[in-house]
């Protein structure tokens, strides 16, 4: 008995290393950098420069060359790229109460389906319009990558997440869909979405992945909201949290319709600079979360330098429309100096349309928000979050740049 005890226990000890090997394994080792000394020698690729090597003077050279280029180096090697045709987008309102919030707005619960290929998705919008002023009012669009709860469309449940009633108080439609409608956040899941549609996107290397299917389906939330009669989708905001912020940069950045753009705490390959390596980096966000980006991101893996693009080159491409970004103190994962010197470097295109650089030389202080510039920031004191203090600056931006007349900053010298 006591001979086959032993080799029991001795296999099941040798299980449990392996398990313990092969966990170990799949775990990023290297350290993650929290020290502003530490932050190497890095040398940001040159925004204004093309590819031919040609200095960008104007905003003509911008948007008929370096734009695109920019577009197409982060559709190639970051976000994959963005499927645009399909054969049809329907909608119907499956359920609609006139008088939501106390009579104070209208819900509209959006049932959109787009059909590509004989195949379908299918896309839950909460939609809320304030009952006055009796005319198409502007909105924002919330990518929702929490809980489905959040956004509640009978309000029993609230949440600082969407703070739908300040949101409506403001004179503003407010919208949410969730992203697991387009692509569930799990790495072997996230295929039953979007990328149904659009099969090819799997095989090849430059395919969006998750958050390009986010940010696509908040252009097919714009699709439907340019056909609601209440919303001005001129003026529509999209907002995104953390990894939602993501895709709030990346839909912005590839949909000029968005009128503004909102991303919270977005960190790495959100807008914070990959170069620095400070917080999370990119072998991190690719081990962790392998169904984000596209395959050919993960050649960057410890490998920053080779990237032939950074951050401030998504945020500048939004230019010049406004852009506004959030960090949280305690939240240095997602590099709040890095987001800065991002939109430091992406004013230089704000610049070129006349746009005065307004953000300060260095971060500002903890909770001191940057609302009178076409580029805002802050940095709230606490967690990684978003709350009813980030989406009340979201809106005085809003309020700023949504004016009837558009707000006209002196000439860049
Ligand atoms: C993780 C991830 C981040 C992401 C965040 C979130 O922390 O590493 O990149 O932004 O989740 O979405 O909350």
């Amino acid at each position: 008995m006591e001979p086959y005890r032993t080799v029991c226990t001795s296999f099941l000890l040798s299980m449990l290393l392996l398990a313990v090997f092969i966990r170990l394994q799949a775990q990023p080792t290297e350290p993650i950098n929290y020290d502003e000394a530490k932050v190497p020698v890095y040398t940001l690729p040159a925004l204004l420069k093309t590819t031919t090597n040609q200095t960008v003077h104007d905003k003509s050279t911008w948007e008929k060359q370096r734009r695109p280029e920019i577009i197409r180096l982060f559709e190639e090697n970051v976000y994959g790229k963005m499927p645009r045709p399909y054969d049809q987008l329907t909608y119907s309102v499956t359920h609609e109460d006139a008088n939501a919030m106390a009579g104070k707005a209208t819900l509209k619960e959006v049932l959109i389906e787009v059909v590509n290929h004989a195949k379908s998705v299918k896309i839950n919008l909460v939609l809320f319009v304030p009952n006055q002023p009796k005319k198409p009012v502007p909105a924002f669009l919330l990518i929702n990558n929490r809980g489905k709860d959040n956004t509640d469309p009978t309000r029993a449940q609230k949440s600082e997440f969407w703070p739908a009633e300040m949101v409506i108080d403001s004179g503003y439609a407010v919208a949410a869909f969730h992203v697991s409608d387009l692509a569930p956040d799990d790495s072997v899941r996230y295929v039953n979405g979007v990328l149904q549609l659009y099969p090819d996107r799997l095989t090849a290397n430059n395919g969006m992945r998750a958050i390009g299917a986010w940010a696509w389906g908040a252009s097919r939330v714009l699709d439907y909201l340019e056909k609601d009669a209440s919303i001005d989708a001129k003026r529509v905001a999209i907002v995104g949290h953390s990894r939602g912020g993501k895709a709030s940069l990346w839909a912005a950045a590839e949909d000029t319709r968005f009128a503004i753009c909102i991303t919270n705490c977005s960190g790495n390959t959100g807008a914070a600079l990959s170069h620095r390596r400070f917080g999370e980096t990119i072998s991190r966000i690719n081990t962790t979360f392998p169904h984000w980006f596209a395959n050919n991101y993960k050649t960057f893996n410890n490998n920053e330098d080779a990237l032939p693009l950074d951050q401030h080159m998504l945020l500048a491409a939004i230019a010049p429309r406004p852009l506004y970004a959030t960090n949280a103190s305690k939240d240095l994962w997602a590099d709040p100096t890095g987001t800065f010197l991002a939109l430091k470097q992406a004013e230089r295109v704000y610049a070129l349309y006349g746009l005065t650089p307004r953000l300060p030389a260095s971060p500002p202080a903890i909770n001191q928000p940057i609302i009178n510039s076409p580029i805002g920031y802050h940095n709230r004191e606490g967690e990684h979050n978003l709350t009813a203090y980030d989406w009340r600056h979201f809106i005085q931006f809003a309020n700023l740049h949504f004016r009837s007349k558009p707000i006209r900053y002196k000439k860049a010298p």
